[in-house]
């Protein structure tokens, strides 16, 4: 084989891979035109700091003037004054990047002239007034190996068309000697310092920023969030979108999880500045990060009953439905363990989340040496609602169970109808157990945020496999 068609099959082969290894994002982060407008004008305003302190080199030089002969020129300690970006824009281009035009930006600067012409020297200040610059800049997106999002300078072009010079001193032809040796000088030297600059600054500060996205959130002590990128990000004509893992995993063992995301199609909305789509995957990692984590577990003791409901958390109360147990395990304080037989399920779609999680469970008579005699395992199911919202950078929730069914797995007591003793399982859930699980949801999972961001005027839509969210972005300046 010639090394041409190796090559061309190394290729193939590269490409074959890229696109069966190709993983659908269990989290999807979308930047619209209003959100990268509203980045370009946080980041011009940086980029103008960073411009302001630019620094120049001096120029010299040997130059032959009309009518006075041949000068030697020096411009020294060139200080920029400021600078001023006051038109920017920025524009994804498809499978490219971003590209921010500058126009009619303006600059100051000042320094020192000394010039020498046959054994005559002189010197005095100028100051020059440099405007129209315009500024081309790619911007290129990528991921490092740790999956988090990278940015570096592609291309970078600046142009000026006009400078003013104004000399300290009453020499006409300075004003020439400029003209004709030193300002194409200047000119280039400004050009190639910007370019320098915004490079620079992409470097150090935006990619440094943009660094700052949590690709691993750990959320407590139990699990953690994997928002690295599975991918690096994309442009299109409207937009910067991300792909993330977007799995939930537990902080002991990590496993793979036995199914994959599903494509998001996401809708073609552009109102907010920034879009997120939460896969069904997403929540149902959550699932089986706990369930691995074994924290999917829940007693109920007597303590825990409110003392409203009317009933004690006895064997007296449970021999009304079953006879037995009043002889086995007479005036005994009981205890239920719940917990999770396989990790929850849902599926999302437009009418939104639904959900049958099974819950075992256990229940225990405790006996008067504190030993625990199991005497029946339930199996309780139910249509769980779920209300979700967006607060502090956070996704939280709540929950809503309806009618609890029972069934019999197991008895040591004997069979008995479980039906009769629906409502007070129903009473038993809903005051101990949802509680507690609805104080957990309301503390929250985080969103993947840049530092310094918060969010406001959320949009919440269910879609095919996912939860929308719309959001408008507030950046939090240092200092
Ligand atoms: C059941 O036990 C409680 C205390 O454990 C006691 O106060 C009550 O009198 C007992 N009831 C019966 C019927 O034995
Ligand atoms: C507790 O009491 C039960 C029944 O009286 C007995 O079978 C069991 O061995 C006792 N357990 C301990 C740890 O003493
Ligand atoms: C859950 O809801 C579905 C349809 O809304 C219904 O058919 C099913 O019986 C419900 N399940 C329970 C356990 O209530």
């Amino acid at each position: 084989m010639g090394v041409q068609s190796l090559a061309v099959a190394c290729g193939a082969l590269a490409l074959c891979l890229a696109l069966t290894t190709a993983t659908n994002p269990g989290f999807m982060v979308r930047i619209t035109q209003a959100g990268l407008d509203y980045a370009n004008q946080h980041g011009i305003a940086i980029l103008e700091k960073e411009l302001a302190q630019l620094k120049m080199p001096d120029i010299s030089g040997d130059s032959r003037v009309l009518r006075v002969g041949k000068v030697h020129y020096e411009l020294s300690r060139l200080r920029l004054r400021d600078f001023h970006l006051p038109y920017s824009r920025i524009t994804p281009i498809s499978n490219m990047g971003l590209q921010v035009s500058i126009s009619n930006a303006f600059a100051e600067l000042d320094g020192d002239w000394r010039v020498k012409v046959f054994f005559v020297r002189d010197h005095g200040s100028f100051n020059l007034k440099v405007e129209n610059i315009y500024i081309k800049i790619i911007l290129r997106l990528g991921s490092d190996t740790n999956g988090k999002p990278t940015i570096s300078t592609a291309d970078c072009s600046a142009r000026i068309s006009k400078v003013r010079v104004l000399f300290s001193g009453k020499f006409g032809w300075l004003y020439n000697l400029f003209h004709s040796a030193i300002e194409s000088k200047l000119r280039k030297n400004l050009e190639s310092k910007v370019c320098d600059n915004v490079v620079k600054s992409v470097h150090n500060d935006l990619q440094t920023y943009i660094q700052t996205l949590p690709v691993t959130a750990k959320i407590d002590g139990k699990t953690g969030i994997d928002y690295s990128l599975v991918a690096p990000p994309r442009t299109t004509a409207q937009s910067l979108d991300a792909d993330l893992k977007g799995e939930f995993y537990s902080l002991g063992h990590r496993s793979t999880v036995p199914f994959s995301p599903l494509p998001l199609a996401f809708p073609s909305d552009h109102e907010h500045m920034v879009y997120f789509g939460a896969s069904s995957y997403f929540f149902n990692t959550a699932g089986i990060a706990y369930h691995k984590a074994g924290a999917l577990v829940f007693e109920i003791t007597e303590a825990m009953i409110p003392k409203d409901v009317g009933f004690r958390l006895d064997t007296s109360v449970f021999s009304a439905f079953i006879p037995q147990l009043e002889e086995m395990y007479p005036n005994m304080t009981m205890k239920f363990r719940l917990s999770a037989p396989t990790a929850p399920f849902l599926t999302i779609g437009p009418g939104g989340i639904s959900f049958q999680p099974t819950v075992d469970a256990q229940a225990y008579a405790i006996l008067p040496n504190s030993t625990l005699a199991p005497l029946f395992l339930l199996s309780l199911t139910g249509n769980v609602s779920a209300v979700i919202n967006v607060r502090s950078g956070r996704i939280v929730g709540s929950l809503d169970v309806g009618r609890i069914r029972l069934s019999l797995k197991d008895s040591t007591v004997g069979t008995f109808q479980v039906r009769m003793m629906q409502s007070l399982m129903n009473i038993m859930t809903s005051s101990t157990l949802l509680p507690r699980l609805n104080a957990r949801l309301d503390e929250g999972f985080p969103l993947p945020l840049l530092d310094r961001i918060q969010l406001s005027n959320i949009l919440m839509r269910f879609h095919q496999n996912f939860l929308l969210l719309g959001a408008d972005v507030h950046f939090q300046p240092q200092g």
